[in-house]
C-alpha cells in the first residue's frame, strides 16, 4: 500500500513537472503525505455498568461533553467511566459475604473499621463520587428555597459561602475533598477530608452529612488545568446543581431531627 502511494506520488510529481515545463513554470511544490492521526473515541455514560453487586453507579444525567469547555469531555469520561467505575466494582467486591453486603452506604461508612484500608478507600470512593456526579449540572444555578435561606442566615450571604468554600478548596493539600455538610446540630459547615475519606466516617473533624463536595484529586482536573487548581475550583462551582443540593439538605435536616 505504502509502495503504491510512493509510486503514485512520484508519478504525480513527474506529470506536474512535465506539464509545468510545457507551460514554462518552474515552481515545484512538495505535498507531504498524510500522517496517521490517533483518534480518541468518547463513549456514552449510559454504556457504563458496574459488575453485579450490592451498589450501582449513579446515572450521569448528561453526556460527557455536558460540562465542556469548563470540564472537558475526556476528563469527565475518564473520571466517570474509569475512576468511579473502579471504585464501585472494588467496593462491591470488598463487601461480598460480609455484614456490609445489605447495609445502606451511610451505615457502612459510619461502622467500618478504618484500619481496613481497602474497604475505607473504596467505600469512600464510591460514596464520594456518587455524590459528586449527582450534584453536577451543565447550566449555572444559584441556591433557592430552604437552602438559600439557611445559607443567608448562617454564612451571611451566598457570596460568603462561595468565598469560604473556594478558599478551603485552594488550601487543601494533596488528594482530598472539601464538603458542605449538615452537622449533628443541623448547622451548615464547610469541612475537608483527605484521600477518599468523608465526614460520615468516625475520624471526621466535623462529622456530618455531606450535601455537596468537590473532588480535589488531580484526576478530576489535571487534563484540563494542570497545576491551576483554582481554575478547576471555579469551573466546578459554575456547574453545581443547587436544586439537588437543596434536596440533600432537606433530607439531611430530617435525620438531624430524629436524633
Ligand atoms: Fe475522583
Amino acid at each position: 500500500m505504502k509502495k503504491n502511494v510512493v509510486l503514485f506520488s512520484t508519478l504525480a510529481s513527474f506529470l506536474l513537472l512535465f506539464s509545468c515545463k510545457e507551460d514554462k513554470l518552474v515552481e515545484v511544490v512538495e505535498v507531504p503525505l498524510p500522517t496517521k492521526e490517533e483518534k480518541i473515541s468518547i463513549g456514552s455514560p449510559n454504556d457504563v455498568k458496574a459488575d453485579p453487586g450490592s451498589f450501582e453507579m449513579t446515572k450521569l444525567p448528561f453526556n460527557y461533553d455536558g460540562l465542556a469547555p469548563d470540564i472537558r469531555t475526556l476528563t469527565l469520561e475518564t473520571h466517570y467511566s474509569k475512576h468511579y467505575l473502579s471504585y464501585t466494582n472494588n467496593f462491591n467486591k470488598e463487601i461480598v459475604s460480609t455484614e456490609f453486603e445489605n447495609m445502606p452506604i451511610e451505615d457502612i461508612l459510619k461502622k467500618m473499621d478504618l484500619n481496613n484500608a481497602k474497604l475505607r478507600q473504596n467505600a469512600g470512593g464510591y460514596y464520594n463520587h456518587t455524590l459528586y456526579f449527582n450534584i453536577l449540572t451543565p447550566k449555572e444555578q444559584t441556591p433557592k428555597d430552604t437552602l438559600a435561606g439557611s445559607i443567608n442566615k448562617e454564612f451571611g450571604s451566598f457570596n460568603n459561602l462561595t468565598n469560604q468554600f473556594k478558599a478551603k478548596s485552594e488550601k487543601q493539600f494533596g488528594s482530598g475533598w472539601v464538603w458542605l455538610v449538615v452537622d449533628r446540630y443541623g448547622k451548615l459547615q464547610i469541612t475537608t477530608t483527605e484521600n477518599q475519606d468523608n465526614p460520615l466516617m468516625r475520624n471526621a473533624l466535623i462529622p456530618g452529612t455531606p450535601i455537596m463536595g468537590i473532588d480535589l484529586w488531580e484526576h478530576a482536573y489535571y487534563l484540563d488545568y494542570q497545576n491551576r487548581k483554582g481554575s478547576y475550583i471555579n469551573a466546578f462551582y459554575q456547574h453545581i446543581n443547587w436544586e439537588k443540593v437543596n434536596e440533600y439538605y432537606v433530607e439531611a435536616l430530617k435525620k438531624v431531627k430524629k436524633v
